[in-house]
């Protein structure tokens, strides 16, 4: 157990149908009703405690994502209803869109105990089991990154997911014995942002697979509106807009963005948000209009002007502009693609038009014209 990275109990509150009052705005801190009242969410000085106060907590205080809210409140009430335990649920998509969220809600809907881990975390068998066989009836237990699980574990996770049993081996050489064990029926919700990256094995032991999305401009207005009066700021409906048009698509970044911008507020103004101040701020923060941050002009100029646009391999863009392979594949790319900039093919990277007149550059004759 000493390497379990991230080992925690978090005890969700009633479900609102299981108490007499449920206001949707509370601050989401996870938190009881005492508590709540003494912590105001303003009084938070630390910014890692400002986004665990802004997690929605139930399926219904969740914006966005309306095809995983769908489907998941489906399956959810689907087992409630049969008095069973949910099917695993793989959920994956880009950092910052909801999954871990995502995955203390489903604990609070069905209003269970999380189990929280990594993937990275379990390197033994031997953590795993330790995990799993602390799991009561009816836990959801969260494995994080789940891709980046080490073999073994995995090998022990198929025979759990399945059959609701592992064998733990005991002693070690000719003297080993296996000794199965039982497990209480639990709820596994893997997240991954490299969804290609897990095993046909494990992927198929998933009953329900939730892609989540980059959102809409209007759904990440929602989730600034609703920041914004969770950490007690005033900002008009344009300015609202205006942060969450640049805001790559992901919730997180939109809050991180309104706290920046309130920052910005503060010093120059009386703290209110208007779009003017919403603008300036951004500049400052060197978000462009497109929502594109220092790193993904930097991976936008290493294919362009270090490669002439491609096609270029992912790890010679990463050395160019200082990162991890993984960071710009994991983090810059899938929004570069979605946003028309960039696209993936065999050979390599490549820029499309749209990403060079976004540089200010004339796109070369006879580049794959798209919509900019
Ligand atoms: N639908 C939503 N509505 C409002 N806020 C949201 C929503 N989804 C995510 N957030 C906010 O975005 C932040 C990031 O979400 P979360 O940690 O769940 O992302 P993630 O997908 O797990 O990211 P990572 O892959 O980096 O672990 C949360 O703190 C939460 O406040
Ligand atoms: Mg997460």
């Amino acid at each position: 157990m000493a390497s379990v990275e991230k080992t925690e109990f978090v005890v969700p509150e009633p479900h609102p149908q299981n108490r007499a009052t449920h206001d949707p705005s509370a601050p989401a801190h996870g938190l009881g009703r005492d508590a709540e009242a003494a912590v105001d969410a303003r009084q938070h000085s630390g910014e890692n405690d400002i986004e665990t106060t802004l997690r929605p907590r139930s399926l219904g205080e969740f914006i966005g994502q309306p095809k995983v809210r769908d489907q998941l409140n489906l399956v959810l009430t689907g087992a409630k209803n049969r008095g069973v335990t949910p099917d695993h649920v793989l959920l994956s998509g880009p950092p910052g869109l909801g999954k871990t969220t995502m995955a203390m809600i489903i604990a609070y809907e069905l209003g269970t105990s999380l189990r929280m881990t990594s993937g990275p975390a379990l390197e033994r068998a031997g953590d795993l089991a330790a995990m799993l066989s602390n799991l009561m009836e009816g836990d959801v237990l969260f494995i994080d990154e789940i891709h980046r699980m080490a073999r073994p574990a995995e090998e022990m996770l198929y025979m759990a997911m399945e059959d609701f049993r592992i064998d733990v081996i005991v002693g070690k050489g000719p003297g080993a014995t296996s000794i199965p064990l039982e497990l209480a029926p639990f709820t596994l919700v893997g997240a991954t942002t490299r969804s290609g990256m897990l095993t046909g094995p494990l992927r198929d032991r998933f009953g329900f697979t939730a892609q989540m999305e980059f959102y809409n401009t209007e759904d990440l207005t929602k989730v600034v509106t609703r920041a914004a009066k969770i950490i007690g700021v005033s900002i008009d409906p344009d300015a609202a807009v205006e942060i969450a048009s640049r805001s790559r698509g992901t919730p997180r970044i939109a809050n991180r963005l309104l706290r920046r911008v309130r920052d910005y507020a503060e010093v120059n103004s009386n703290g209110h948000i208007d779009l003017a101040a919403a603008q300036a701020a951004l500049v400052v923060f060197d978000v462009d209009e497109m929502g594109l941050d220092r790193l993904d002009r930097a991976v936008l100029e290493a294919l362009i002007k270090g490669h002439g646009g491609g096609p270029v391999g992912v790890s010679t863009l990463a050395v160019a502009v200082g990162e991890e392979p993984s960071t710009v594949e994991e983090v810059c790319e899938p929004y570069l693609v979605r946003a028309g900039m960039i696209s993936r093919t065999g050979r390599g990277r490549v820029a499309t038009a749209a990403a060079w007149l976004h540089l200010g550059l004339e796109p070369p004759a006879g580049i794959m014209n798209t919509l900019y």
